[in-house]
């Protein structure tokens, strides 16, 4: 097993060593490097939407490029899309996949390319953004933006938001929902939608805490009321600072073979067997709620009440939990069913009944998208996954182990694990988590794993 220099070794993990040998093709595999964003110098391609759980750019870049020009690549939880954008620049065939449609919007954005981004830009700055008399602009009574911002104020933003649908589509007076598909169907569309996500962030900034999946919703009189004029010139400067954004890292051919799709890791829409290597990184075992990271944006593609609560409850690492929950199958691995027991056992209140049933729901989820990625992949194919670990109470969660032995009865080798050491993370930022903690920062791990020959 190969580990980077700042390591400890897990027990759990030389016990996998008994199991299958491992490390048979290491001298083939790239250097892999720390994934974090902050961990590398090197600009990423369209880089507009800074994502907490993304994976720098280098990181990416070294695994695919060494996969030769016509492998099949995917990421199943492609998020900010920094596997697929490193493959488009690369040249590479990827698909991406993700269940949230505002990563989606994210991640289908960062694969236009620069000229039709440069080309954009320059015709919004001379756009007016004009009362217009149509259904796509009449305020919903159910519009999700109301939640944050008085009616008028979302008429501005739904104003604009039809004079993008209407540039993408060059078609006038579709419905709103017509828009939105046209415009979200394509990259372009995508980076205009993009620069509103951007300028609603920033008006909402007073709401904002400092983790960024917690979001206050204000009283009804509470509500800002920015004008129409301060709510167009922030959209004109986050469309100006995203095409400042592309001419600095890597260019994207027009001709780009990436792709970003809504679906599922539990049920990705590939073929069996098409897929030769899987960089991707799964939602962390440490309640971080996706959706409401992203509150603002889905409220921007009009995704609010029952629909919000629904796409919540999909997400693997949801905070909603299930009603009942059988004894965790032996196939989930030691480590995952040492952990359930221990948190079963706590004293801590709710120990028993919300947080065992939401790990639970968790690694359900986890062990049917690692199923999945084992029917989705060829023979031989490697799979590079970035999981943290972290810690319930005192008890920890090594997640890479846990995702090693589900990965070993599901028909992968294991070949190595990569561990990096963090000081920057969301949770090291709320002193409340710390306080059971033996060791305060968590660990990152790439784990690469080979798709068995059969
Ligand atoms: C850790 S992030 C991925 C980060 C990504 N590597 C990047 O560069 O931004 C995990 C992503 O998985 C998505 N997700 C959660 N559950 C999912 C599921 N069941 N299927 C597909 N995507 C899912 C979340 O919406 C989130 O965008």
């Amino acid at each position: 097993m190969l580990r980077s220099d700042n390591q400890q070794t897990s027990p759990s993990w030389s016990r996998q060593k008994e199991i299958r040998h491992c490390g048979n093709d290491l001298a083939l595999s790239p250097r892999v490097i720390d994934p974090k964003p902050w961990a590398s110098k090197q600009k990423a391609p369209n880089d507009w939407f800074k994502f907490y759980a993304g994976f720098n750019h280098e990181f990416a870049h070294r695994l695919l490029t060494s996969s030769g020009p016509n492998a099949r690549i995917a990421d199943p939880w492609n998020g900010s899309g920094a596997t697929t954008t490193a493959a488009a620049a690369a040249g590479l065939t990827c698909q991406g996949f993700d269940l949230n449609p505002a990563m989606i919007v994210v991640g289908r954005s960062r694969l236009a390319s620069g000229a039709v981004v440069a080309t954009a830009a320059q015709k919004i700055a001379k756009m007016s953004f004009l009362r217009v008399n149509s259904d796509a602009v009449r305020v919903q009574k159910d519009d999700p933006l109301l939640q944050w911002f008085m009616p008028q104020s979302v008429e501005s933003l739904r104003i604009i938001e039809q004079t993008i649908g209407e540039f993408v589509s060059r078609r006038k007076l579709l419905s709103r929902d017509a828009l939105l598909a046209v415009a979200t169907s394509r990259p372009l569309g995508c980076m205009l939608y993009v620069a509103l996500f951007h300028t609603v962030r920033l008006l909402a900034e007073p709401f904002r805490a400092s983790n960024p999946t917690w979001l206050q919703v204000p009283r009804s009189r509470a509500r800002l009321r920015p004008s129409s004029e301060t709510i167009c010139q922030l959209f004109k400067k986050s469309v100006a600072s995203i095409a400042a954004a592309s001419k600095d890292g890597p260019p994207i051919e027009p001709k780009q073979k990436s792709t970003v799709s809504w679906g599922s890791s539990t049920a990705l829409p590939l073929d069996d067997g098409s897929i030769d290597l899987i960089v991707t990184s799964p939602p962390y075992c440490t309640r971080l709620d996706y959706a409401v990271a992203t509150a603002t944006d889905l409220a921007v593609l009009g995704v609010g009440g029952e629909a919000y609560k629904q796409l919540r409850r999909t997400l693997l690492g949801t905070t909603t939990v299930p009603r009942t929950i059988d004894s965790p199958p032996d196939i989930w691995g030691k480590i995952c069913r040492t952990l359930l027991e221990k948190v079963g056992a706590h004293q801590s209140k709710a120990s028993k009944t919300y947080y065992t049933k939401s790990l639970y729901q968790y690694f359900q989820g986890l062990f049917q998208s690692i199923q999945e990625m084992q029917r989705v992949t060829k023979c031989g194919a490697r799979c590079y996954v970035v999981v943290q670990d972290s810690y319930y109470k005192e008890i920890h969660v090594d997640l890479a182990g846990i995702v090693t032995e589900m990965a070993l009865s599901s028909g992968f080798d294991f070949e190595a694990a990569w561990d990096f050491s963090h000081s920057q993370t969301y949770s090291g930022l709320n002193p409340h988590t710390q306080q059971y903690r033996s060791r305060r920062f968590p660990l990152e791990t790439v784990v690469y794993l080979k798709r068995i020959t059969r």
